[in-house]
């Protein structure tokens, strides 16, 4: 069978929860600590064993491109400080085989035809889709969720959605799925649909920011025509791809962060924080510090 090796992210999104801090800079720079989230989503990949690295990138999205690629001045004036380890670090950012593409979605007409967008760099394999945004934090020890899900799907064979429960007040935040239980940790899709009202859901599992789709995906995705919000909607591909192969929920074992919002953001911040090798400690005392102030 062929392995994946392809991870899209689609990263050509305008981050207005986050303005003005995402007015000039992509959202996906923010960082958590010392690293941008889309750094955490691309090491997520390598380490799951993707090779191809495709950006699905828009305007404004410059600082990805210079992220992943070599900063000569920067390399000299750190080689000729004597500050190696920093240099290493920012040379070490991927992998000698890992190679990054980078294609425009010159509009946004949503997060189906971002995916779309990579046609052309896909070809003809099945693939991964990582959105940034959820930054996913397994406890120590364990797989990343992409290496989790990669490891579902080559037993299954099918797509695979990352899904997790969340308060059913939140159900228009998210494409929900219904289902039917099927192995550990493994559910039957029967039907997916975005941001339903509370009201409307047909249940509270959500569909978080991680995906493996087989490749008759983007034949769907080319026909559904504009949906929620009026943007052409991945859920809504996947929606059509259901009726010809199954496709499957998978509950991930990892915290996961939603860092498109303030909230999430600030409490990856500090999770983060808290378990960093040079600032966690310090850290720790001053929230402890904090919460006894009165
Ligand atoms: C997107 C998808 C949605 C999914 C969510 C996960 O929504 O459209 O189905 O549940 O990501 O984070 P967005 O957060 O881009 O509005």
């Amino acid at each position: 069978m062929k392995k994946i090796t392809k991870a899209v992210f689609p990263v050509a999104g305008f981050g207005s929860r986050f303005l003005p801090a995402t007015k000039a800079q992509p959202k996906e720079m923010l960082p958590v600590v010392d690293k941008p989230l889309i750094q955490y989503a691309v090491e997520e990949a390598v380490a799951a064993g993707m090779t191809e690295m495709i950006f699905v990138t828009g305007r404004n999205k410059r600082a990805i491109e210079d992220h992943f690629d070599k900063a000569y001045e920067l390399e000299t004036e750190l080689g000729l400080a004597g500050k190696t380890e920093l240099l290493n670090e920012i040379q070490d950012i991927l992998p000698k085989h890992v190679s990054c593409i980078f294609i425009r979605q010159s509009s946004p007409l949503g997060l189906g035809h971002a995916v779309l967008c990579a046609r052309p760099v896909v070809g003809v394999d099945p693939f991964s889709v990582i959105l940034a945004d959820d930054l996913m934090d397994p406890k120590p020890g364990m797989p990343g969720v992409m290496a989790q899900m990669l490891e579902v799907y080559e037993r299954e064979k099918t797509s695979i959605l990352a899904v997790k429960n969340v308060p059913p007040s939140e159900t228009n935040k998210y494409g929900i799925v219904s289902v039917t239980p099927y192995k550990s940790k493994l559910d039957r899709v029967n039907s997916i649909v975005e941001k339903p009202a509370p009201k409307e859901a047909p249940s509270n599992l959500a569909v978080v920011g991680r995906y493996v789709l087989n490749n008759a995906i983007f034949d769907y995705l080319e026909k559904v025509g504009k949906g929620s919000g009026g943007e052409i909607q991945l859920t809504d591909g996947i929606s059509m791809l259901m009726q010809s192969e199954p496709v499957m929920a998978y509950h991930y074992s990892a915290r996961r962060y939603d860092c498109g919002s303030k909230l999430g953001y600030l409490q990856a911040t500090v999770a983060f924080g808290l378990k960093h090798p040079e600032v966690g400690e310090a850290f720790s005392e001053y929230i402890d510090e904090i919460s006894q102030a009165d």
